[in-house]
């Protein structure tokens, strides 16, 4: 099937650290702007297909070790953020859409296209 654009938003009605969910038929598509990156995923979740990009968009929370092995409890890393399934929690990569903790699992992504003030997504 031919691929087609599909309009998502003027490129101010997309602020950085916002999404934008745009329907496509019989699914939709979950795009976001984050730290100056334009991201898009499909709005189904690979496990049991909740819509994913609906759920919260958070940093990754990391344990620090110190060298002499104890735990210094816990931290966000702002670099990695991810997009948060809201049915069961499974945790993806804003930036490749794999699921953090098994990484053969991920959202199908999509183009995103800027021409001219629009923003658009290749479905
Ligand atoms: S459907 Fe997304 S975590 Fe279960």
């Amino acid at each position: 099937m031919a691929k087609k654009e599909l309009f998502v938003a003027k490129q101010a009605d997309l602020p950085d650290g916002e999404r934008k969910i745009v329907p496509n038929g019989n699914y939709e598509i979950g795009v976001y702007r984050v730290n100056g990156e334009l991201h898009a995923y499909r709005n189904v979740c690979p496990h049991q297909g909740g819509p994913a990009c609906e759920g919260l968009l958070m940093a990754k929370v990391e344990e620090v070790i110190a060298e002499d092995k104890t735990y210094q409890g816990m931290r966000f890393n702002h670099d990695e953020m991810h997009i948060v399934c809201p049915w069961h929690g499974w945790e993806f990569d804003l930036r490749t859409g794999d699921m953090v903790a098994d990484r053969k699992f991920r959202l199908r992504k999509h183009d995103v296209v800027e021409r001219d003030d629009g923003i658009y997504v290749v479905a």
